[in-house]
């Protein structure tokens, strides 16, 4: 019985040691990291009680009618009120955003206010 539990218990430490790497956290892609940590700021609502980004919410929907190359220019330049970016990315960086960029659903219509 006792040597039951023993084999018992190294059955366990595997089976859990072989299970760890599933536990771990899974793998931010790099575009979604760079997204987060250097434009989140600006294009994400960072705050519950935040009533709006002070810029516009970023989405796939950017994207339509073929503007991929105008958004990438967009991030490397940026505007009097956006920083570029050209120097702090390399355009393999700015690519790797505008394709997260185009995974993010557009967001759903807030509801009509009620009077
Ligand atoms: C300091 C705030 C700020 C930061 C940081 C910022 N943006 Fe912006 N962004 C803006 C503003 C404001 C606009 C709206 C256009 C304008 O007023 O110039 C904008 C517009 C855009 C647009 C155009 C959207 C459209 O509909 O055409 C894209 C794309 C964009 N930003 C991407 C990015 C990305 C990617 C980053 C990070 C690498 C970033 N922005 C960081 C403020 C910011």
């Amino acid at each position: 019985m006792k040597r039951f539990a023993v084999l018992f218990c190294a059955f366990l430490f595997c089976a859990l040691s072989a299970s760890a790497p599933a536990l771990a956290q899974p793998a931010v892609g790099e575009g979604q990291r760079l997204f987060i940590q250097h434009c989140g700021l600006c294009h994400l609502k960072l705050q519950i009680n935040m009533a709006a980004p002070f810029a516009p919410v970023l989405s796939k929907a950017i994207f339509e009618n073929g503007r991929d190359a105008q958004i990438r220019t967009f991030i490397a330049e940026g505007t009097p009120n956006m920083p570029g970016f050209k120097y702090l990315f390399t355009e393999a960086q700015t690519a790797a955003i505008a394709d997260y960029l185009k995974t993010v659903e557009a967001p759903a219509k807030p509801a009509p206010a009620n009077r």
